[in-house]
């Protein structure tokens, strides 16, 4: 692919489709491009890759890979989740994951040395518990420092320790693992998601949203959020970035250790890893922010600027939200054409094909996750719409700020932004696929909420839900609470209607 995709004008519903979805739909939005400007081609799959055809915007898009979620899984040792099931372990909460890998670009397998500080949530002590891991295999695992057993799934350790957890009591579990991540595919958007080689011999992780267990083991589900260290052991040229602060990058020998510590708790699908040829921009952002940009050394300063724009994005949301929702921001682009960006916590990533001043509703979009999705997790896959359609309004809410395209343009223009399959926002199937639902849907829905319950109580809806919820995971339910609580009104029949018809009504006048 040489064709940047900000070449060229295109209207602004294919930008937003080719950067938020896979690599099919980029593959054809960029020939069209290139090619006549006008009608978009079949694209044509990669191999290996399960998607046929590039939907057209707002055109129904049937699931191409196995439907998502895999059915939900009743065991007592997974998180229930009806979209992404399989995952997590409900019976420990961890805290504090401390991981130390050794990656080298060009080399496939990876070694590491994962403790994690955890305790079990049960009411009874806990004889075992299980963590996520896909690909590398252990060799040694110690539960405050004696010897446990382990017993090798696949994609899941179980883990039983010489005495059973007490309910409540912190114990340290460290992992030594090593060998190849095991990418999975995103469902029916063909992305691969986990530890995977960049374009220029290095390696970064996207792993929304369960990625982040093909290079450590992890309690891979959104309900559980930890803070993280994380020390990339690199060759002494090589660049690893990771969330957060960057504490240290001593070199040893012909080696350097990148160590990189978050102090907000995250979700696992928001942790960060990239090593590779990196120039690493540091400069303090609004407040005294601390602004970590990684660029491949590649990418020419012309195709940088775009994030010039970072500061003002975090102040205007600062504004609007009520609050940074961290010390430490920035962004990393890859050096590969993903056709997407991914909002990973203080760092957000994007793809090759995603940067540029065209993209810079996909910036806003990202960073106003750090708010959204970030610092106010959803509890379960099913509420993605709390991540997507709030990232979606905030970005549109940034367009309008800045005069570039009006919030009642964006929200009137139902459909044609992101594909959707006319599918429910609450819809499993539609967070399941990142359907258009969840996005526009999601976002037409808070937009009918400002104009139901007037610009000052939706505004104070949005910082509550912000500042009340900061560093936890939620639900639907609770920001229907808030905002009827907000706006002292029953608002049941509103939601019904926006969240859980296949078609939403038209907006309020
Ligand atoms: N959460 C990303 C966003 O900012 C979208 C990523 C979609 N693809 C995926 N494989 N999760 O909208
Ligand atoms: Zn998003």
């Amino acid at each position: 692919m040489t064709t940047p995709i900000s070449r060229g004008p295109r209207p602004r519903a294919t930008a937003r489709a080719a950067v938020l979805l896979a690599g099919a739909v980029v593959a054809a939005t960029l020939s069209a491009c290139s090619a006549s400007g006008g009608e978009r081609p079949e694209a044509s799959p990669e191999p290996g890759q399960t998607t046929t055809s590039a939907p057209e915007a707002g055109e129904a898009t049937p699931p191409a890979a196995p439907a998502p979620g895999d059915p939900p899984d009743a065991a007592a040792d997974d998180v229930p989740d009806e979209v992404f099931g399989g995952l997590g372990d409900p019976r420990i909460d961890v805290r504090h994951y401390e991981v130390v890998v050794t990656a080298d670009p060009g080399r496939a397998e990876l070694s590491g040395t994962a403790t994690l500080t955890l305790a079990a949530t049960t009411e009874e002590p806990l004889p075992s518990f299980t963590l996520d891991l896909k690909g590398p295999t252990v060799s040694a695992v110690e539960v405050d420092g004696e010897a446990a057993e382990v017993d090798e799934a696949p994609e899941e350790l179980e883990i039983t320790p010489t005495e059973a957890l007490r309910p409540g009591v912190e114990v340290e579990v460290a992992i030594t693992y090593a060998g190849e991540p095991e990418l999975a595919e995103f469902p029916g958007l063909g992305v691969p998601v986990g530890w995977q080689a960049d374009s220029e011999g290095g390696w970064f992780t996207m792993s929304e949203p369960d990625g982040t267990s093909t290079w450590v083991p992890v309690n891979e589900h959104p309900s559980d959020k930890a803070t993280w260290t994380i020390t990339l052991d690199t060759p002494a040229d090589q660049v690893g970035v990771a969330n957060g602060r960057l504490v240290s990058r001593e070199v040893q020998g012909d080696r350097r250790r990148w160590v990189w510590e978050t102090d907000e708790p995250m979700a696992t699908y928001l942790v960060l890893a990239a090593v590779g040829d990196y120039d690493l921009v540091e400069r303090t952002g609004p407040g005294g922010v601390r602004i970590v940009l990684a660029f491949p050394t590649s990418l020419p300063e012309a195709r940088r600027a775009g994030f010039d724009e970072l500061d003002d994005i975090l102040t205007f949301f600062e504004d609007t939200f009520g609050g940074m929702p961290d010390d430490d921001s920035g962004a990393i682009v890859v050096a590969t054409p993903l056709g997407l960006a991914l909002e990973t916590q203080t760092r957000p990533l994007f793809g090759i094909d995603a940067v540029g001043s065209e993209e810079v509703w996909a910036l806003a979009h990202e960073i106003a996750h750090q708010w959204y999705g970030n610092a106010v997790s959803p509890a379960s896959w099913a509420d993605l719409w709390l991540n997507e359609g709030f990232a979606t309004y905030a970005d549109w809410l940034y367009l309008d700020h800045t005069g570039r395209v009006d919030v009642a343009d964006s929200a009137g223009g139902r459909g044609d932004v992101i594909p959707s399959r006319g599918l429910a926002v609450l819809d499993p199937e539609a967070a399941g696929t990142f359907d258009g639902a969840v996005y526009d849907g999601g976002a037409r829905t808070l937009h009918a909420l400002r104009l139901t319950v007037g610009d000052d109580a939706f505004f104070e809806i949005l910082e509550r839900w912000y500042a009340e919820h900061d560093g936890t995971s939620v639900t639907t339910a609770d920001f229907t609470d808030l905002a009827e609580e907000v706006a002292g009104e029953d608002l049941e029949a509103f939601f019904d209607d926006w969240l859980r018809a296949e078609e939403q009504p038209d907006l309020p006048e």
